[in-house]
């Protein structure tokens, strides 16, 4: 059970950010929508209100764009001065190889908003966090990472620019982040961990073309061979809210079970590199 506890999940309009949520509400937590469009997220906030039997104060919406680091600063100002506790903060919200596109700040999108934004976000929330400890942070992460590097050299793909490259780098970067971070919150009350979904329908390959002729037949297979929204969003739930992974620190779950990680994920020379030069690209330290 989670009454008492405030729950942020980024991107909780949609897929699994909204199944979690949900899953959240079930448990009576408290879920703060951190969501870019509020029309949207103050639909879905409906939903789940109503699903759950919840009302208004339990879920609330608030706007937070991760494409914006000016936006990531404003959510962040809010939620400290209006919130007393954090209990648990869910990075959840991704874009899935949209054509190449900057960020407000001029990030490569899938790095700015899958990495960079949490970044900044998970590092201004994290004083809230360790006044709430015990307290958690989740992120979510995709085996796709397995495709991925980070290539220091061209982290904004300007010279390049492979959509699919992109979404794996970012999500290398999240592990990578998951790990560097445990490092650092060591003793701190606060944990950190990510998790893989697996293969969940959901709104997140919205950029990706299908013929018009076949979708009608990768509707039916994704029904029968994707995991549902709710499903995917298990390990999410699981680690939010479980006491069996109460003091866990810095592993990656799927199916709510610890899984190996490749050597790239774990690598605390090229996770350390990371951490530094993004504090620099979101301004954190010049
Ligand atoms: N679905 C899968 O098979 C799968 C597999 C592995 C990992 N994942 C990961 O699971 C997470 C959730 O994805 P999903 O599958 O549930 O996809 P989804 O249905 O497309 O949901 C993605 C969420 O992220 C939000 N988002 C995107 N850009 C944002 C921004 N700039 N600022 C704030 N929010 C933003 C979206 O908001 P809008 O609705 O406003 O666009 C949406 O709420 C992602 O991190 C994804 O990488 C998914």
């Amino acid at each position: 059970m989670m009454s008492g506890k405030t729950v942020i999940v980024t991107g909780a309009n949609s897929g699994i950010g909204k199944a979690t949520a949900a899953g959240i509400v079930r448990l009576q937590g408290r879920v703060i929508m951190a969501c870019r469009d509020p029309g949207r997220a103050e639909e879905a906030a409906r939903d789940i209100r109503q699903e759950a039997g919840a009302d208004c104060s339990q879920v609330v919406v608030r706007q937070l764009d991760l494409a914006s680091l000016a936006s990531v600063r404003s959510f962040c100002e809010n939620i400290i001065k209006e919130e007393p506790r954090l209990d648990v903060l869910i990075c959840n919200a991704g874009v899935y190889q949209c054509p190449f596109t900057r960020t407000e700040d001029g990030f490569e999108m899938q790095f700015g908003v899958n990495h960079l934004g949490h970044f900044l976000l998970t590092h201004l929330l994290l004083d809230l966090l360790k006044r709430s400890a015990p307290s958690r942070i989740v992120v979510v992460s995709s085996k796709l990472y397995k495709r991925g590097d980070i290539n220091f050299e061209d982290l904004n793909s300007e010279q390049f620019y492979d959509k699919a490259f992109a979404y794996s780098r970012s999500k290398l970067a999240n592990l990578l982040f998951t790990g560097q971070l445990a490092r650092r919150l060591e003793a701190s009350g606060v944990t950190v961990n990510a998790l893989t979904p697996g293969i969940v329908r959901t709104n997140l390959g919205r950029h990706v073309h299908v013929p018009v002729l076949a979708k009608p037949l990768f509707q039916l297979l994704s029904r029968a061979l994707f995991k549902s929204p709710e499903e995917g969003a298990e390990t999410s739930v699981y680690l939010a809210s479980s006491p069996e992974v109460a003091g866990v620190q810095g592993k990656c779950f799927a199916n709510c079970r610890p899984q190996l990680l490749l050597d790239k994920a774990t690598d605390q020379e090229v996770a350390s590199k990371l951490w530094d030069i993004s504090e620099v690209m979101v301004g954190i330290v010049t």
